[in-house]
């Protein structure tokens, strides 16, 4: 994905006043549709047909959810440091996370997806779950979003281009979702994929990827309780720009593994291609497990921007999670598999 690094925005942020509380994300949650930020002239950069150079508790299910999005209650949290499923580092304000965007589809600079993104519906939307797997389906978004209450996760993004974030997400563990399919003994990986609307997304209409954009993880990376399948941030539903209405968060992994509007989970015996480890495999691996020892061919991983602020902070092994998950790498060389 990404080309190279560039300048995060104005530095200089007025702190987000969004804490929305939960009757306002209920609230936008039943009236929101496409969210019309504006329609651009689509990939124009695109000028050369070269590949740009990179991406720049598990709960039990819960039907008792009701689909009258005016009741849905969010899970208690149990949101301590030991978990990871929150942080006291400041949330990046709500102005950044929805302008300063990686989504190839709508366009290859940061300001794209929220320019170009307008024409897209994210309703209403079906998910297939199928592979290896004994209740394969397609399910409506609103009836998989009951399979778990909402959770809050305040994780940070560190994209691979060496920026990062603190978002709060709203979302449901994908394990909960993964467990209604029944995965059976041949299930070692689960397959992500992003819609194809090429008449939605003028990205797709340029040979940037090969589309459509193609994600994966190993099972117990899938079904670890870190990982979410995010459809609100700062307590509302998510804008086109960050992946509506269903993306994956994958928090000690780079951005890139967060595959957005998600109309397809697969499990798969082999591991399934991923779209930038196809585009650039010297640059981009399957597991994309944040490393600071292990720096990008064109560029260092040792540090990051912090979005809005000013001095560069160091890049923490599995993005400052690897108390949670370490252990899901025991043995293995994370500089060969990377
Ligand atoms: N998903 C799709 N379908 N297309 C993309 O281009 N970009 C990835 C990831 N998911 C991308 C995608 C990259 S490189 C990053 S860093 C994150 O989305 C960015 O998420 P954000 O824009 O919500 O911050």
């Amino acid at each position: 994905m990404p080309k190279l690094p560039r300048e995060p925005p104005a530095a200089d942020i007025t702190p987000e006043p969004l804490w929305l509380r939960r009757r306002e994300f209920l609230k936008n949650a039943g009236a929101f549709t496409a969210t019309a930020v504006g329609v651009g002239t689509g990939l124009a950069l695109l000028g050369n047909r070269g590949l740009p150079r990179g991406p720049g508790a598990v709960a039990a299910a819960t039907p008792s959810v009701a689909p009258d999005a005016g009741r849905l209650e969010l899970a208690p949290a149990p949101a301590t440091a030991s978990t990871g499923f929150t942080t006291e580092e400041p949330k990046t304000p709500y102005e950044d996370v929805t302008t300063y965007n990686n989504f190839y589809e709508f366009g290859l600079d940061k300001a794209d997806p929220a320019r170009n993104s307008g024409l897209f519906t994210p309703r209403p939307w079906t998910v297939t779950i199928d592979g290896e797997c004994n209740r394969p389906r397609t399910v409506d978004l609103d009836t998989l979003l009951e399979w778990a209450p909402p959770e809050e996760r305040v994780y940070r993004m560190r994209c691979v281009e060496a920026w990062s974030m603190v978002i709060p997400w709203m979302g449901i563990p994908l394990a909960a979702v993964l467990k209604r399919a029944e995965p059976n003994s041949r299930a070692k990986y689960v397959a992500f994929t992003t819609v194809m609307r090429p008449e939605q997304m003028p990205g797709q209409r340029r040979p940037v990827l090969d589309w459509p954009y193609v994600e994966g993880l190993r099972i117990d990376e899938a079904m670890h309780p870190l990982t979410l399948l995010a459809h609100g941030l700062y307590g509302k539903p998510l804008l086109n720009q960050n992946g509506a209405p269903l993306r994956l968060v994958v928090p000690w992994k780079y951005g890139f593994k967060g595959i957005k509007s998600i109309v397809r989970i697969s499990f798969t015996e082999r591991q399934p291609p991923t779209s930038w480890n196809a585009a650039a495999p010297e640059e981009y691996g399957f597991f994309a497990n944040v490393n600071p020892s292990l720096d990008h061919p064109r560029w260092s991983q040792a540090s990051e921007r912090r979005i809005g602020e000013f001095l560069r902070r160091k890049t923490l092994p599995f993005n400052g999670y690897a108390e949670q998950v370490a252990s899901l790498y025991n043995g293995m060389d994370l500089r060969r598999s990377f």
